[in-house]
């Protein structure tokens, strides 16, 4: 029997989340390990998973199923902030943020006005996500709408769940890379029409961070948030403490950072906000309390040498929070690297991130903090089916380490800390391999 191309059927080693957790402790429990299982996937969905054993009872004769005998299959990877103009410019010497941002990040986004060039970044981008085996983004764009188009056109074509938007940006920038209050909105008006729940796009309103949005273009994207409730708002806060003082200087109505978002309604359970490294108490308690969301971008912080995230303090005050890549001031696309680098920062904080932990932010936690747990970050029954083989000896050394692994979180671990884009072995988006290496 041929199956129809709708229909996928996996066999393999499985490992997912089952719920979402309010404490850390209670991740191990949740974590479902089937060492031969079926997933069957139909139009997109998973339609059927469960034991390899139990599956013989449904299967229909002679269906092909595909085997993945040695791997290790999980959830597609969620990254919760990142930005695809950026990808060229990973890696530039020597700044923080605020320089980072005038020497190598404006005249790189610069390019963006042009189509062709949008087009050409936007497919090497969702081509190396699929490579690292992330399968939704919350993504930056730039300030043009040809570079949304560019994004949201490329990612239809792979069916993938991306969220993003057009930045908005009319100070503190160069000319060619402002908006106004006006344009800013009305542009970013017809970006959600044309595809804001398109298949699987979803859009975001996305000021660039508070330096380089006037009060009126900050109170015209509450508007637009008002008009549509079920867009995102995705934005950069608290990184850097130049930055901290900046916004301090030129909202000095405001209470803090997070207050001035707070107050043009940009805050609330579709808003993720990107690192808050140094958020004070108060701001703490109005992310709980606006249900917004964390990305936290280890890579990023390091290497701008922005700081430290307390990422103990989102269980304690109970605030969403998800791991970003933040390409490009991160340093890599690849969540193990992202997950290997979170371990480091919170060793130097005398916290344990433990790999049942890191895991879940990586899977149903980033899912959560992007508000689509309902329909992504494990294999329940009538989820989207994003999910990745995972090889966990492609080189001698993590061949020699996972011989003397001891457990499954063990494993996990080592996977973490030595793993890359060498470790995905195939990517699958909505029931289909979009990505796999060769042999
Ligand atoms: N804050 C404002 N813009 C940016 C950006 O492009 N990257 C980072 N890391 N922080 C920002
Ligand atoms: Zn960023």
């Amino acid at each position: 029997m041929l199956n129809s191309p709708s229909t996928t059927l996996i066999r393999g080693k499985f490992l997912d989340i089952q719920q979402t957790v309010s404490n850390p402790e209670d991740i191990t429990q949740q974590m479902r390990y089937v060492d031969d299982g079926l997933m069957w996937c139909e139009n997109g969905k998973i339609h059927w998973f469960g034991t390899w054993q139990d599956a013989q009872a449904i299967l229909p004769k002679g269906i092909s199923v595909r085997h993945y005998p040695e791997q290790l299959i999980v959830p597609g990877f969620i990254d919760t902030h990142i930005h695809y103009p950026q990808t060229e410019m990973v890696g530039a010497y020597g700044e923080q943020l605020l320089s980072w941002l005038n020497t190598y990040t404006f005249p790189t986004e610069l390019q963006f006005q042009d189509k062709g060039y949008a087009d050409k970044i936007a497919q090497f981008f969702l081509h190396e996500l699929l490579k690292n085996g992330t399968t939704t983004a919350l993504v930056f764009c730039t300030v043009h709408l040809e570079s949304v188009d560019a994004l949201f056109e490329h990612a239809a074509q792979l069916n993938m769940r991306v969220i993003a938007g057009k930045v908005l940006m009319d100070r503190h920038a160069p000319e060619g890379l402002c908006d106004t209050a006006e344009t800013g909105y009305q542009q970013s008006k017809a970006l959600i029409e044309k595809w804001h729940g398109k298949g699987r796009a979803l859009y975001a309103i996305t000021p660039r961070f508070a330096p380089t949005s006037t009060p009126e273009q900050l109170a015209k994207a509450g508007q637009l948030k008002q008009e549509y409730p079920d867009v995102y708002v995705h934005t950069h806060l608290s990184e850097n403490k130049d930055e901290i003082a900046w916004v301090k200087s030129l909202f000095p109505e405001q209470t803090g950072y997070l207050d001035v978002y707070h107050h043009f309604g940009l805050t609330g359970e579709r808003s993720v906000f990107a690192h808050c490294v140094h958020l004070e108490d108060e701001e703490w308690n109005c992310m709980h309390d606006t249900q917004s969301a964390i990305a936290f971008c280890p890579t990023s912080n390091l290497f701008l040498g922005s700081g430290l995230f307390p990422l103990a303090k989102t269980w304690e005050k109970q605030v969403k929070v998800g791991l970003g890549t933040d390409i490009g001031a991160g340093t890599s696309f690849s969540q193990l690297q992202t997950i290997n680098e979170a371990y480091k920062v919170q060793q130097l904080q005398g916290n344990k991130l433990s790999a049942p932990e890191a895991f879940y932010h990586a899977t149903l936690g980033g899912a959560r903090a992007l508000h689509l747990d309902d329909k992504l970050g494990n294999f329940s029954l009538g989820k989207e089916a994003d999910f990745v083989v995972l090889d966990l000896h492609p080189t001698a050394l993590q061949q020699l380490r996972q011989s003397h692994a001891k457990s499954i979180e063990d494993r996990l671990f080592a996977l973490f800390t030595m793993g890359d884009d060498r470790n995905i072995a195939a990517t699958y988006v909505y029931g289909q391999c979009v990505y796999q290496t060769e042999g």
